[in-house]
């Protein structure tokens, strides 16, 4: 059996973007430098480039979204791709299709990519793995396993506003357990080279064996905040958790809310991030939200850059 990472060709370069782990620092590096080349093309008059004309991107939504599948839209449209929304809830998954068949069925189409959000972890590797070789397949979010374009907009993000990975310290704050944009972080940021990245939730919010993936772990912010240069916020995901993890979300916003005031325990000039959606009053203060160190919008605005980035490295593979 080849343990060739599944992702990437036999060149090694990108085939799928699946999941960040295992991917080589050079390929993370390749999509945000060119991903910075595209900020420019979306601040322009004319946002449109020719890079993607003729291919046929496939958006296969099984869970909401705002932000992932509006800027896989956009930055498909920029790349001048046709992008066909598949309106899930009236196609033919609901008499009974399979994952798989839907995917053979729109393949028959003359899918170049396809873009995959599931409930269940996993499914856009089955999909990489049943596809013909021609056709990429870029994982929007499965279940509690990896959202990797969000993991890359924001190493994108820190990036341009930290310039350097190798002199900082990240702590990510909230439902580890449950997050899928976490562990797409964990392994972008400890690939690139971050010396300390840390975790700060209750026990209940946290995977076993957590530091395996070489962080720190903090149950107290005043202690998992001091000194951090980068806060990533998560939101409480009530509809992953089986039981209650939690006493009630007003006594999570008391230890591990975002205040004003527990902010001043970071450092000074330390940026506050995160991917939505916000649960404000719950995981974040309005305060900190829309407040000087915020960084959250400019994150959706980089995911456009980032994403038009990942689907030209695809092709171009
Ligand atoms: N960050 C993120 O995945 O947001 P959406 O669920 O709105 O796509």
């Amino acid at each position: 059996m080849s343990n060739r990472n599944p992702q990437l060709n036999k060149n090694g370069e990108l085939q799928h973007l699946l999941t960040t782990e295992g991917l080589p620092a050079a390929i993370l590096v390749k999509i945000l430098d060119t991903a910075e080349s595209f900020v420019g093309v979306t601040e322009r008059d004319v946002k449109k480039i020719p890079l993607l004309r003729g291919k046929s991107v496939f958006n296969l939504f099984f869970e909401p979204s705002t932000r992932t599948r509006t800027t896989f839209d956009i930055a498909a449209k920029r790349l001048s791709a046709d992008i066909f929304n598949l309106n899930i809830a009236a196609s033919s998954q609901t008499k009974g299709e399979t994952l798989l068949d839907t995917v053979n069925n729109l393949s028959a189409m003359y899918a170049d990519i396809f873009v995959v959000r599931h409930s269940q972890s996993g499914a856009a590797h089955l999909i990489a793995r049943h596809v013909h070789p021609e056709i990429h397949v870029i994982n929007a979010g499965d279940g509690s396993h990896a959202h990797p374009t969000q993991g890359l907009l924001d190493m994108f993000t820190i990036r341009r506003y930290k310039k350097e990975f190798h002199n900082l310290r990240v702590a990510i704050i909230g439902d580890i357990l449950h997050s899928r944009v976490a562990r797409s972080q964990i392994h972008a940021l400890t690939t690139l080279g971050v010396p300390e990245v840390r975790v700060i939730a209750p026990k209940t919010l946290l995977p076993n064996m957590v530091e395996r993936l070489g962080v720190h772990v903090y149950h107290d912010m005043a202690k998992g905040l001091q000194d951090v240069d980068v806060l990533m916020m998560l939101r409480l995901q009530n509809e992953r958790m089986q039981s209650a993890n939690l006493p009630s979300s007003e006594e999570y916003f008391k230890y591990y809310g975002l205040t004003q005031e527990k902010l001043s325990l970071a450092r000074s000039d330390a940026i506050v991030m995160h991917p939505g959606p916000m649960n404000r009053g719950v995981e974040i203060d309005s305060s900190v939200a829309d407040g000087q160190q915020s960084v959250i919008l400019p994150q959706v605005t980089f995911g456009v850059a980032v994403r038009m980035a990942v689907m030209s490295i695809l092709v171009g593979s």
